[in-house]
């Protein structure tokens, strides 16, 4: 029987206690940012040279739909908080930062994106792709990096440590949400409450079995017959107890989790923000 794997990670495991510690250490250098704007979630980073996170917030927010902004103002404000919360709380300067986009969006939106970021302070080194961003903390050679967030749920095939193709299909956490509302007879906003309370899910699970097996299905869709190594889970709808298992039952194929889902892309993009300026020094 196939079982997935929880995979720890140090970076993760240190950004979740940066958010969740109610006061920071100061930090006077040099800061680099990565802005991760999500269908259910805005995401924050602030990291430092080496790409260690210092600081992070997390915000519920409406302002994408299926990759694309449809909120501008409320975005920029979401961001322009997270930023001077995390200011706060180090006492550090503005710094670069990045954004980042799903697979497959059209070029524009991440400029749009990189907007939001200039209009909240930061200054734009760079937009990158959410599945390469999440690859750089898991440190994916050859698989599948599936990222099921509120609204989509992206596929990125890697070769080789690189992204060989990308696709993005409208499922996700609100589709739980929307069956468990269904079932009970509920608005859709207690149902994601009720979703996301982990003493729930045991008999939310076959309720959301469904939504579950559609997630595996475009999965499947997206490898065109050729089976990856391995899956790796990314994104807060993951974090649903037995999702991966079910994964891993579905295809057959060995599936990880890691401990923090929804924090993986947004570390991402702040690694790679780091990491970029750091290439740029070097080849200055
Ligand atoms: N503990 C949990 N259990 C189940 N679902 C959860 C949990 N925590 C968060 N979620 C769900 O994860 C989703 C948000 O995940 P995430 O922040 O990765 O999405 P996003 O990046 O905003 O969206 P997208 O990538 O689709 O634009 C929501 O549907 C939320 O209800
Ligand atoms: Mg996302």
């Amino acid at each position: 029987m196939c079982k997935s794997t929880v995979k720890k990670s140090k970076l993760l495991e240190q950004l979740n206690r940066a958010i969740r510690a109610p006061e920071g250490k100061s930090y006077n250098g040099y800061v680099f940012w990565g802005v991760d704007i999500g269908t259910a979630n805005v995401v924050t980073v602030a990291a430092d040279r080496q790409g260690r996170p210092l600081a992070g917030a997390v915000t519920p927010a409406k302002v994408t739909k299926e990759g694309l902004i449809v909120d501008y103002v409320g975005a920029v404000e979401v961001v322009k908080k997270q930023v001077a919360h995390i200011q706060k709380k180090l006492h550090c300067p503005l710094g670069v930062a990045m954004s980042a986009i799903p697979p497959g969006t059209e070029k524009g939106n991440g400029r749009v994106t990189a907007n939001i970021l200039e209009s909240a302070g930061l200054d734009v080194v760079g937009v990158i792709d959410e599945p390469e961003a999440a690859g750089l903390v898991l440190a994916v050679e050859n698989g599948a990096i599936v990222d099921v967030g509120g609204g989509t749920t992206g596929i990125s095939i890697i070769k080789e440590g690189r992204v060989l193709y990308s696709e993005d299909e409208a499922t996700g956490g609100f589709q739980f949400d929307l069956v468990i509302a269904g079932h009970f007879g509920i608005a859709v906003e207690q149902a994601e409450q009720m979703k996301k309370n982990k003493a729930e899910q045991e008999r939310l699970y076959p309720i959301v079995q469904p939504v579950m097996a559609k997630v595996a299905s475009i999965m499947e869709k997206s490898f065109r017959g050729e089976r990856p190594e391995e899956i790796y889970l990314v994104g807060g709808a993951c974090a649903f107890q037995g999702f991966s298992d079910f994964i891993c039952k579905y295809t057959g194929i060995p599936t990880y989790i890691p401990q923090y889902p929804l924090l993986v892309t947004p570390m991402g993009i702040a690694l790679a923000c780091a990491r970029a300026v750091r290439a740029e020094e070097i080849t200055a």
